[in-house]
């Protein structure tokens, strides 16, 4: 699959699933002063999460154009030194505003990840809240308890900012080591197994004095990188290597007139990753 049919297809999933696609809102946030740059597809719903404001519809999906480069969510360092950060983005999001919550969320990530993508389900993890056995419960339906985590505040609990909307989450890691063994290395921070979806349960706001107030209503707020999942599905260690950027790191070595090396560490290589990323 190119990067524009897996883009496409995440969106006719959800459609099919009733939900209302909508645009991507721009990479500056309209009236939230909490926000230098929207980070996440969530952000343009904030309003709703917040019940402060409503949309005419209970579902909904896009793909948000995110720039991670600042406050809580903040990628500038890791980008070009590896190969699947980056400080622009794309993010694939599917949302519920008080309508289905944890089971249809997981069951359709899973049927959409094994059923229309098609990928191992011996190489996925999935991960909850340290204390979520509701979503552990759930989980059980499709993989082993051997391939279920537990994880705390940092790895399981998503906040878009210092305030606002957030909960507890639910991560689906992709396991690239040669033998499957990489069971040990989801939240490592190693390029071998990666996080690729990420199910907010949102249920909390987090006031400035840093207490959590029980939203009205519980939502769901997801985020796949989308390049990642690219990579994932067109079977490429390195976000680099897919469609998405290999034209652009093409020109790079054509106006350097270098070729982009394949070991990882080397400098030049890390420049042009930079420079492709920006
Ligand atoms: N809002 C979910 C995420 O950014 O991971």
């Amino acid at each position: 699959m190119t990067a524009k049919e897996v883009r496409q297809s995440f969106l006719d999933f959800f459609k099919s699933k009733d939900h209302k696609i909508v645009t991507s809102s721009p990479v500056v946030p309209y009236g939230d002063p909490t926000l230098l740059f929207t980070n996440a597809g969530m952000n343009q719903f904030k309003d709703v999460f917040l019940d402060i404001g409503t949309r005419d519809y209970k579902r909904a999906a896009d793909t948000q154009k995110c720039i991670r480069v600042s406050g809580k969510h903040n990628d500038l360092e890791e980008v070009g030194v590896d190969t699947y950060h980056h400080t622009f983005f794309e993010m694939l999001g599917n949302w519920s505003f008080g309508d289905y919550y944890k089971e249809e969320a997981i069951a359709w990530a899973w049927e959409l990840l094994t059923d229309v993508w098609k990928l191992p389900k011996d190489r996925l993890y999935a991960t909850v809240f340290k204390t979520d056995d509701e979503a552990y419960e759930i989980w059980k339906k499709y993989i082993p308890e051997d391939r279920i985590q537990r994880f705390g505040e940092k790895d399981n609990f998503w906040e878009m900012g210092e305030t606002g909307p957030c909960g507890p989450c639910s991560e689906i890691h992709f396991d690239r080591t040669p033998d499957k063994s990489g069971g040990k290395l989801v939240n490592a921070g190693t390029p071998d197994v990666i996080e690729i979806w990420n199910l907010v349960f949102i249920q909390y706001n987090r006031l400035p004095n840093g207490e959590l107030e029980p939203l009205r209503s519980k939502h769901v707020d997801t985020g796949m990188g989308f390049e990642r999942i690219v990579a994932v599905i067109q079977n490429k260690k390195s976000n680099y290597d897919t469609d998405v950027f290999s034209p652009i790191i093409n020109q790079i070595e054509q106006l350097a007139g270098k070729k982009y090396p394949e070991d990882l560490a080397n400098p030049v290589g890390i420049a042009m990753r930079v420079m492709a990323d920006h």
